[in-house]
């Protein structure tokens, strides 16, 4: 048994396995009966490592000629679970899909190929797609020729694939998120060699620019960089997605016209650090604030972006914010925790102080800006007294809403590691008192804008009543109106006239419509 072997096998048993081929990078082995191809597997060690290798970027990309037709007449599934970055993942996979002929279904039982495009960041998001893919196992059984395939965060873990293999073994394919632009050839294997094929790349690759990407509605997602460097201490995502690469200004903005062009309303910039943009040029003298400023004069009526890190929030980033216009008036600035010494030990590289400074400098430049957070509760260690700090950091900032979180240890990260001898309880204590503050705090700022005439994006029909439309204001905060459908995907004026926790009730102010319509 070789090295690599061994490693594996503290999550599969390789005792019997046997090599049966190989052939270009492609090893098939024999595995308790059946045969297993691994092109390449998923190793923590190397997805620490942080090259220092140029990134390349191609413009290339093709379907390769065997698999252009290969899903005609046949239909696909595709569940993602995650944030927006694996959403538009699912967006490059639909377009690949699409490209070679698949139809989307939203029936599992009549599809083709169902992917899994899965999260790593908590426990109960692997416990979700775990959960999943037990259902999926009978569907496997009524239709032999179903091919299912997990892709996403959680194939980047070693754990993960050894847990596939050996509890979940109806699963035909395994691929990560460097390797998007394999599916095709990954779907060919394994359609024709009728076995598990895994391909998981443990370090990042190039940039594939011209990627099929499938985009639906009125907003549209565009990466500006991928990965992160930043390591904070109960994170799994610099090792799902690799080191920072950013992609080319030239092409970031290319691409944001053509999305103007075709009618799109608005424009999400994507990043695990939107603030790190730039920061891996070794050719180019430019930054996040630069490409904010240049999207700034693209004729586009909304930009957002997605997400800040308060560390490399510089005064050029807030002086292009303040400009306004298509820029809009709402930062997600996560702060994680009020402690500077749980924020050290979270290595943020930032204290209570500095952000609170930032918040300051952020609300001078930008006086009716809305801010929203992610917190982590129960981080181990944290006492009573740190977490009140969470709270009063909550109150003197006053967000508007925020993402909460009990801690939950990552396999491979330092803080899984560190001594958590909080009780269970007093997690989920710290988190209700939390969300209750907050929630105070959302009321109190959606109340801020009773009797405003503000603009607003309608994006569809509220889920609950069809009669109803939603939409959301600059700062993003949700808006409910009654209105003709034809507005959806427009931008009209309504008065705010009920304002609630969780949204805001408005009514039409009709002569805006006909201007904007
Ligand atoms: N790149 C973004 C966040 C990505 S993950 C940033 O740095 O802000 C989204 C959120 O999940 C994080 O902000 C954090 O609050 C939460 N999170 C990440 N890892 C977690 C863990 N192990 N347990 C609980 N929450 C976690
Ligand atoms: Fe995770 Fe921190 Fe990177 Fe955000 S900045 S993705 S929390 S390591
Ligand atoms: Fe989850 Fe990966 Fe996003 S771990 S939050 S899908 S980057």
């Amino acid at each position: 048994m070789d090295k690599e072997q061994k490693d594996f096998s503290k999550y599969f048993d390789f005792s019997d396995a046997k090599i049966v081929a190989e052939a270009e990078g492609k090893t098939t082995y024999r595995i308790k009966g059946r045969n297993v191809q691994i092109n390449s597997r998923p190793t923590y060690k190397e997805g620490k490592r942080r090259g220092k290798e140029a990134v390349e970027v191609h413009y290339d990309f093709d379907i390769p000629e065997p698999m252009r037709k290969a899903g005609e007449g046949k239909l696909y599934h595709l569940t993602t679970y995650g944030c927006q970055m694996n959403e538009h993942d699912s967006e490059t996979m639909r377009g690949l899909l699409e490209a070679m002929g698949y139809q989307p279904t939203e029936d599992r039982r009549e599809a083709d190929l169902i992917l899994l495009n899965t999260c790593a960041i908590r426990e109960n998001a692997e416990d979700r797609v775990f959960g999943e893919l037990g259902h999926l196992k009978h569907l496997k059984t009524e239709k032999p020729s179903l091919l299912l395939g997990v892709c996403g965060c959680m194939s980047q873990e070693e754990a993960v694939v050894g847990r596939i293999m050996k509890t979940y073994p109806f699963v035909d394919l395994i691929f990560g998120t460097h390797n998007i632009h394999r599916l095709p050839e990954l779907l060919r294997d394994a359609m024709f060699n009728k076995e598990l094929v895994i391909e998981v790349w443990s370090m990042e690759g190039d940039i594939i620019e011209n990627l099929p990407k499938k985009r639906e509605g009125v907003k549209a997602w565009v990466n500006i960089m991928y990965g992160c460097d930043k390591f904070c201490t109960y994170c799994i995502v610099p090792y799902t997605r690799g080191k920072e690469r950013s992609r080319r200004p030239e092409d970031i903005l290319a691409e944001v016209r053509d999305l103007a062009r075709k009618g799109f309303q608005e424009i999400t910039l994507l990043g695990q650090n939107v603030n790190a943009y730039g920061k891996d040029f070794e050719d180019l003298d430019y930054r996040f604030g630069d490409l904010m400023d240049d999207i700034h004069k693209i004729d586009v009526p909304r930009v957002r972006f997605m997400t800040s890190h308060p560390r490399d929030f510089d005064d050029h980033l807030i002086e292009v914010l303040a400009k306004k216009g298509n820029l809009m008036e709402h930062i997600h600035l996560p702060v994680q925790s009020g402690s500077s010494d749980v924020l050290k030990k979270m290595s943020r590289k930032y204290n209570r102080e500095q952000y609170l400074e930032l918040v300051r400098k952020i609300r001078a430049a930008i006086p009716d800006v809305v801010l929203s957070t992610d917190i982590i509760v129960g981080f181990p260690g944290e006492t009573d007294e740190q977490f009140e700090d969470t709270l009063s950091l909550v109150r003197e900032v006053g967000f508007d809403s925020a993402y909460t979180f009990i801690y939950s240890p990552r396999a491979g990260t330092p803080a899984a590691g560190m001594e958590d001898t909080i009780p269970e309880e007093t997690k989920k204590e710290r988190l209700y008192r939390l969300n209750d503050t907050l929630n105070e705090f959302s009321r109190i700022g959606n109340e801020r804008m009773k009797d405003q005439v503000v603009e607003v994006l309608v994006e569809g029909e509220s889920k609950m009543n069809p009669d109803i439309l939603s939409a959301r204001t600059r700062s993003n905060k949700l808006v409910h109106f009654a209105g003709p459908k034809e507005l959806i995907g427009k931008l009209v004026t309504v008065h705010i006239t009920d304002p609630q926790t969780w949204l805001l009730k408005a009514e039409l102010i009709e002569e805006a419509v006909l201007r904007h319509a």
